[in-house]
């Protein structure tokens, strides 16, 4: 096993709970390298990787052996058992093939008006010459979309009323120190029958509306669902290779799952995008040119300098794996720190600058140094539509409103059960009512 510190789990837990910076990870690779052993409360013993190399023969290692699913299970209670998550091996392989194909080709296109849309609903809804909080906004703009995108509804009451049970259901577990109640939650929804507790009676108000979606759209028929652009309709069509399609516990899950790994996540990455942006002076007066190569590297270097998800996991099974000159035990969960490795020096000199240019030039930080979304077969099945999205709500804001910052401190980062979030939900100020909605808002290519 790789060496690591021998301080009690307690004060270990305790240094990677509090304090905005990963400084007690950061102490402990200066120490012991780039692999290390950690003990904390939650977990008894979890190995960290901090090195690029190393990543790469995680990220290429076999499914069955380096199990993802079993890393996230603290999400079952949320996303249910047959979601993308939680599958590990060739279950994991079958539902992730089913779930890709929605997320490209002519949907895309559908996705980036939905985008747009949504950005000009909140830049109207901002008040003008007070501060408010980017982030709920933000969170309510994600929504949205995916409620569009995913869903197909269109905003009405229908969507109105899935939406509000999806943030009952998902906004506990999006507080500062919701790990807790993450961690406790397979042991409410066990005795849910006799706690009866709120959270899942969240889940059953939110599920009750999707099976009732599923067999109204199963009824329409294979025709009908064909000629829609939405991903909930594109996955109860989807068929294996041996022709067999989602039940509609599958679909509920994939649903809830894209619902809860797409909006949160992706709402967040905007946030601290325009808090980096506001604070950076030459930053914000380049990307008011909108030339989308620029404003792609912006979203890029905001997702290095401030990525949503710290770390991803791989539970070790049915044999050791080895790593680097380690050799790991089945039942050991290795972690790369997304959070450490997007700070090397090595890889992004001056790694506490805001700098775009990064992703600009011929030699851009390669897919095992820039680790925003995983990687290897777990990879974020929606990288591609978090990033196109966090570029176009950019275009659309700078387009549009003035916005800047309302206090000349960057956002606290806050750890949230799975986010890094900003504590303070990004203060701004809108100094002048916002410019009209034009059609033509594409950003600049070039
Ligand atoms: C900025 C926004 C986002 C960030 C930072 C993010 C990050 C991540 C990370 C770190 C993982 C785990 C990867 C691994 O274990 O290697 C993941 C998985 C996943 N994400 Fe995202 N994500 C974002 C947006 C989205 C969106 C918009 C969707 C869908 C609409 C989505 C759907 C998923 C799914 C389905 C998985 C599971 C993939 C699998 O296990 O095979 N994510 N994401």
């Amino acid at each position: 096993m790789p060496p690591g510190p021998r301080l009690p789990r307690i004060v270990q837990t305790a240094g990677f709970m509090f304090g905005s910076s990963p400084w007690f990870i950061d102490a402990c690779r200066r120490r012991f390298g780039d692999v290390v052993t950690f003990r904390t409360l939650f977990d008894s013993q979890f190995v960290m990787v901090f090195d690029p190399a190393l990543v790469k023969e995680l990220f290429q290692g076999p499914g069955e052996q380096l199990r993802a699913g079993e890393a996230n299970a603290m999400l079952g209670p949320v996303v249910g058992e047959r979601s993308v998550l939680l599958l590990d091996g060739s279950e994991h392989l079958r539902h992730r093939r089913l779930l890709l194909p929605p997320f490209h080709g002519r949907r895309m296109q559908a996705f980036a008006e939905a985008m747009r849309r949504s950005a000009d609903l909140e830049i109207d809804s901002w008040p003008v010459g007070e501060p408010f909080a980017l982030l709920p906004s933000m969170q309510s703009l994600t929504l949205r979309v995916i409620m569009q995108a995913v869903f197909g509804y269109e905003p009405g009451p229908a969507e109105e009323d899935l939406r509000r049970r999806v943030r009952a259901m998902v906004e506990p577990l999006a507080r500062p120190r919701s790990l807790a109640l993450l961690a406790a939650l397979p042991m409410l929804v066990g005795r849910e029958a006799r706690l009866n507790d709120s959270f899942a009676a969240a889940r059953r108000a939110v599920d009750e509306v999707l099976f009732a979606e599923i067999a109204r759209r199963r009824a329409l028929g294979d025709e009908a669902l064909t000629d829609k652009d939405d991903v909930f309709s594109a996955l109860l069509l989807a068929e294996d290779e041996e022709g067999r399609r989602l039940s509609d516990r599958e679909v509920r899950d994939e649903l809830v799952t894209l619902l809860l790994a797409g909006h949160e996540t992706t709402a967040t990455g905007l946030a601290w995008c325009f808090d980096l942006v506001l604070h950076a002076p030459a930053v914000h007066t380049r990307a008011l040119r909108r030339e989308e190569a620029y404003l792609d590297a912006v979203v890029k270097e905001s997702l290095r300098i401030r990525p949503v998800i710290p770390g991803v996991g791989r539970i070790v099974r049915e044999r050791p794996f080895r790593l680097g000159e380690y050799v790991i035990p089945p039942g050991i969960e290795i972690n790369p720190s997304i959070r450490v490795i997007h700070r090397r020096e090595d890889i992004y000199p001056d790694a506490r600058a805001f700098r775009p240019e990064r992703f600009l030039g011929d030699d851009p930080p390669d897919t095992y140094s820039w680790i925003p979304f995983g990687g290897g077969t777990r990879r974020c099945l929606g990288a591609s539509f978090a990033l196109m999205e966090m570029r176009i709500v950019l275009a659309r804001v700078l387009e549009r409103a003035a916005l800047r910052a309302a206090s000349p401190e960057l956002a606290k980062v806050q750890f949230r059960a799975i986010t890094l979030a900003p504590r303070d939900g990004v203060q701004v100020v809108q100094d002048r009512p916002p410019g009209h909605a034009e059609p033509d808002t594409q950003p600049h290519a070039g």
